[in-house]
């Protein structure tokens, strides 16, 4: 039976075999930046279990732009060595599974420790580093205050994308996402709410998107070769901030510039609650989709494989994301297709193990 889900998708010049992709999930677990032994089993397993695209967590173009000291980022040659090692093991047992990277710059979200230890900012005495920002306004109590970006930040932050975007393309990933959304940098710019700026980068729509879009542009242009996405957050769930009707007209102008796809999430931006439930961002996604006329992919409490190809069918999204399901289960793609009795390949190791779960 032949199901959306489980049937090819053709991106810029790129077929994915599978609608089903590993969203971007931070690991915090590198040291300088370097991919390492975790990254390689952990993004494999995936791979192995049968999702179309893995997307590697966000990854820093510069070294102030991680979250936390243990991001990965890809500014030096060593990490971009690193990184074509593992795309290479992984393609080397893994050949039809496409993976991109999530190109990032944590902002005023930046110089914390992981998340599974202590809350506040790191001082400098125990590995952070100074943070920056579109306005000098703290995430909240627990983060430092960002230095207000000056033109000579702003245009080292665009030279370390265009950067990091020519070490991804060493590397070999075969496409690239730009993250603008959950409150780091870009969204930063983007939103009312955190920039305040009195410049031409601050203030109206068009001032506001201005550097996303400068970034886009040249990212687009520098990786040409390959689908770029750009992932935002729809609204900011915020009155007064950055809203649906906005990222309607922000990915029509993303869709100018080639951007192929508009990865859909919200939130992230303040310390505000969001009504989170099986699936909630997926009426976004459609909004953006029908509106902007562009390709989109879904986030947020996609579980279950029928939710899935119903997300899929009633148009909501050409692709689905998913997060925490993959961490809990990296078998979800082979096992959605037992589900919804779709035959698809397993790999030969595995093969004997098809239907078992059905009966
Ligand atoms: C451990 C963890 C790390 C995450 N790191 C990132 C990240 O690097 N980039 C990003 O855009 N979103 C990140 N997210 C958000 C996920 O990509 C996803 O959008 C979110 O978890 C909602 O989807 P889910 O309900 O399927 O998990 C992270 C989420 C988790 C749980």
């Amino acid at each position: 039976m032949s199901k959306l889900l489980f049937s090819p998708i053709k991106i810029g010049n790129i077929e994915f075999k599978n609608r089903i992709f590993m969203s971007p999930m931070c690991q915090y677990s590198a040291s300088d930046g370097l991919v390492n032994d975790w990254h390689t089993i952990h993004y494999a397993s995936r791979a192995v279990g049968g999702v179309g695209a893995v997307i590697v967590e966000a990854t820093a173009a510069e070294p102030n732009g991680r979250i936390t000291p243990f991001d990965l980022g890809i500014y030096n040659a060593e990490q971009t060595d690193a990184f074509k090692e593992m795309i290479e093991t992984i393609k080397k047992h893994v050949n039809d599974v496409k993976i991109g990277l999530q190109l990032a710059h944590a902002g005023r979200k930046g110089s914390k420790d992981v998340p599974w230890k202590k809350e506040k900012a790191l001082s400098k005495a125990e590995g952070g580093y100074d943070i920056i920002a579109p306005s000098a306004i703290a995430f909240n109590e627990l983060y430092a205050v960002p230095k207000e970006m000056k033109k000579d930040d702003m245009e080292y932050v665009f030279n370390s994308f265009v950067n990091a975007a020519k070490n991804a393309l060493k590397a070999g990933f075969d496409f690239l996402e730009i993250h603008m959304a959950h409150g780091y940098l870009l969204h930063e710019f983007l939103s009312p709410i955190t920039n305040k700026r009195q410049d031409e980068y601050g203030g109206s729509f068009e001032n506001r998107i201005k550097f996303p879009l400068d970034i886009a542009e040249a990212v687009r242009k520098t990786a040409s070769d390959v689908p770029v996405f750009v992932r935002i957050s729809a609204i900011d769930w915020i009155e007064g901030g950055w809203d649906i009707a906005q990222s309607v007209k922000f990915a029509k102008i993303l869709k100018e510039i080639v951007i192929q796809l508009i990865d859909v999430s919200s939130g992230g931006l303040a310390d505000v609650p969001i009504n989170a439930d099986y699936g909630f961002q997926s009426k976004f996604s459609k909004i953006i989709k029908d509106e902007a006329e562009i390709n989109t992919s879904s986030v947020g409490l996609i579980v279950n494989p029928y939710q899935a190809e119903h997300i899929l069918a009633s148009g909501q999204a050409n692709i689905v994301m998913l997060g925490r399901a993959l961490l809990a289960n990296p078998y979800w793609a082979v096992q959605a297709a037992e589900v919804l009795g779709v035959d698809i390949e397993w790999p030969n190791q595995y093969a004997r193990a098809k239907n078992i779960l059905r009966n």
